[in-house]
């Protein structure tokens, strides 16, 4: 019988998704050195707080609160990374590799803020660097996008990356599934943002902070490391394109659902050449696409190779067993792949140019002064710009006319320049929401 190699681990944090590892290693550690040759023994877990009571088999030897003990130590070969938050995470993750140890981080932020430095550090230092469980949880995406699709070019990928929001905006759809129709102006709709919020934060889904998740940071942060790995070239955070979900009402699913679309915060990222848009909004999808039936807070990912055609992945995006499952996933590679694959897997071949401008379907929705020759004059402005209606719906209002349009594909400049004219004479724009058609 083979060997089973004992591989020294460090822990920095020991939170949801560190607890979660520990008790997944404790379930199966066993059979994983069984199928694997491989057995981990934690030697120290950095947190804050080492008297706080954890649901894990730790014993209090190992805890400790200063990272150098996990990062200084020479014995620990493996550091899994479950801190949270940019800083002091990226500094620890590089202080680690450059001391030629591997770093498995479930931590998208410090990744997507940090890739540059942190992915020349494994190259420079020889170490791997390994983030499934930062994208989509145990959802095996970046092992897909980095094994298995080499041979394609990735033009296209939308992704439903935030378990949050597709949750509350599931909830503020409720009423439609396996129900009649609905009117927008009358009739049965979901629950408020509000409520959905309040409901995913009831149940743990939600941060009782939940900014970074409802205004796209996170699901921001996930497109920037999909992307990139998807296109070979590095799609910086900050190029992309973000609008999170706040002003979404009940009365904009309602209607999107009348048109025969679902709402989703898609992440969108379109390569044509070397120029690059990654977007991450409220959009609309038709209820034919399998996109349209991820709810709750499930995630997936939508691609379009060159080879391969379409492709989409689907499962749990957080939740520490799902995220923990992706984990030990990675502890595992890094120990086959003898740490030193990391870096060459993520080798980029090209720089591109990040689009700030790019043509989209438009569901535009707002209050019209009740008054003859509005409708006209709006529709003028709109067609001055080049925004074409493809559908148009007025409903009586009091006082105020319902208005609601869905565009033929246009640019985002020329439709930004036709709102723009709209002023309170003529109309109070209510919401502006992209339609995604050609996924
Ligand atoms: N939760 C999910 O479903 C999920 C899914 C995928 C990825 N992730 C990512 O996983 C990472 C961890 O998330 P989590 O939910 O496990 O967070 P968490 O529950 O807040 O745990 C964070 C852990 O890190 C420790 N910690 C934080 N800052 C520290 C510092 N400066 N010094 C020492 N210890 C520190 C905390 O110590 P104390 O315990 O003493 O407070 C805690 O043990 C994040 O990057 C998150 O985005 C989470």
């Amino acid at each position: 019988m083979d060997a089973i190699r004992t591989i020294t681990t460090g822990f920095l944090g020991l939170g949801n998704i560190g607890a979660g590892v520990w008790r997944l290693l404790d379930e199966m550690g066993e059979e994983i050195a069984a199928r694997e040759g491989v057995r981990f023994r934690v030697k120290k877990a950095l947190v804050r707080d080492t008297l706080k009571r954890r649901d894990v088999s730790a014993p209090p030897s190992v805890l400790t609160a200063s990272a150098d003990d996990v990062l200084d130590d020479p014995d620990i070969e493996l550091v899994v990374e479950a801190l949270g938050g940019e800083q002091p995470a990226a500094e620890y993750i590089r202080r680690a590799l450059t001391s030629g140890k591997s770093v498995v981080t479930a931590n998208k932020l410090a990744l997507a803020t940090h890739w540059q430095e942190l992915l020349e550090t494994a190259r420079a230092t020889g170490s791997c660097l390994y983030f499934e469980p930062g994208v989509c949880g145990a959802i095996p995406v970046i092992r897909t996008i980095t094994d298995s699709l080499q041979a394609n070019r990735v033009e296209r990928l939308y992704g439903i990356i935030n378990g949050t929001t597709n949750y509350i905006l599931s909830k503020m759809s409720a009423p439609f599934a396996g129900q009649g129709s609905a009117s927008g102006a009358t009739g049965s709709r979901g629950v408020s943002y509000a409520d959905a919020l309040y409901e995913a934060q009831r149940l743990g889904l939600a941060e009782p902070d939940p900014t970074a998740d409802v205004e796209g940071g996170d699901a921001a942060c996930k497109l920037s490391i999909l992307s990139t790995l998807a296109f070979r070239a590095h799609v910086p955070l900050e190029g992309l394109f973000r609008r999170g979900i706040t002003t979404i009402t009940p009365v904009d699913v309602a209607y999107g659902r009348e048109l025969g679309y679902a709402l989703k915060l898609l992440a969108v990222a379109k390569r044509d050449g070397d120029r690059v848009q990654a977007r991450v909004h409220p959009t609309f999808v038709p209820l034919s696409h399998p996109l349209a039936s991820v709810n709750g807070s499930l995630n997936a990912v939508y691609l379009y190779g060159h080879a391969c055609g379409e492709l989409m992945l689907y499962g749990r995006g957080a939740g520490d067993a799902p995220t923990a499952s992706a984990v030990v996933s990675d502890m595992i590679a890094a120990v086959r792949e003898g740490c030193v694959g990391g870096g060459d897997a993520y080798r980029m071949t090209g720089k591109v140019v990040m689009e700030t401008d790019w043509e989209s379907r438009y569901f535009i929705r707002m209050l019209a002064v009740d008054r003859p020759g509005v409708l006209g004059a709006i529709a003028g402005i709109l067609g001055r710009h080049g925004v074409s209606i493809a559908s148009l719906r007025q409903t009586v209002g009091n006082g105020r006319a319902p208005l609601l349009f869905v565009t033929h594909i246009a640019r985002e400049s020329d439709v930004r320049a036709a709102l723009s004219e709209i002023d309170e004479s003529l109309a109070a724009i209510e919401n502006v929401i992209y339609v995604e058609e050609g996924l």
